[in-house]
């Protein structure tokens, strides 16, 4: 059973079938796809459809778990929080798109800090960490909300739309989240 989080604003939950439209709305921007790795551009629905039923098996085999965030109110999509797993090494990858109309009002932090929390204190994990391109400051600065650590700079390390970029990584380890914990929201 993929699990559901909740936070002050928001919940996060699975994506399902319905959500493809909304998620073709809001990733279709490219603003989103160029600050990803792997998200498309242009971006239609049928790579929504595709990419909502890869989660549930992903989840199965414990290689992710991605969630929709929503608003609590009235469940409006306003984003996508995820986290890949290496289970050898016991961490995960953490990732994240806001749709860009709900930019700047906390929401992929919050959301992140639940998706955070439950890596630590529902799965156990040691280490959850997280990747953004220079070029994008706002990804970095949500990482450093969450109490990460810089780790240093890839030089060269992705080959995004024929030019090679370097990305910053952050990481949090078990025992600076549970000194941060109480601190960090979700
Ligand atoms: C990065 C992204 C997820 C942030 O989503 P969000 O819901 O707006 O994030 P939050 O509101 O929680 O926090 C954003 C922070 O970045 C800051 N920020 C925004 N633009 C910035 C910029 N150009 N330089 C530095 N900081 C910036 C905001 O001020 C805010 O920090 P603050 O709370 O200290 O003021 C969103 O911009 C996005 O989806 N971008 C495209 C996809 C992407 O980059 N995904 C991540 C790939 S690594």
């Amino acid at each position: 059973m993929r699990p559901t989080l909740q936070t002050e604003r928001l919940i996060l939950r699975p994506f399902t079938s319905d959500d493809a439209e909304g998620v073709t709305a809001l990733v279709g921007a490219r603003e989103i796809a160029a600050n990803t790795l792997s998200i498309p551009h242009p971006y239609d629905r049928s790579m929504a459809e595709a990419w909502i039923a890869t989660h549930e098996g992903a989840f199965e085999r414990g290689e992710s778990r991605v969630f929709a965030v929503t608003l609590r109110t009235d469940g409006t999509l306003v984003g996508c929080v995820g986290l890949a797993i290496d289970q050898e090494h016991r961490r995960a990858e953490l990732g994240y798109w806001t749709g860009m109309a709900y930019w700047g009002r906390g929401y992929c932090t919050e959301a992140s800090a639940a998706a955070v929390r439950h890596a630590f204190e529902a799965m156990g994990l040691h280490k959850v960490f997280a990747r953004h391109l220079v070029r994008n400051p706002a990804s970095g600065r949500v990482m450093q909300k969450l109490g990460m650590r810089h780790e240093g700079t890839l030089r060269g390390h992705v080959l995004k739309w024929g030019v090679h970029e370097d990305l910053e990584v952050y990481g949090l380890v078990r025992d600076e989240f549970e000194r941060a914990a109480p601190h960090i929201a979700g």
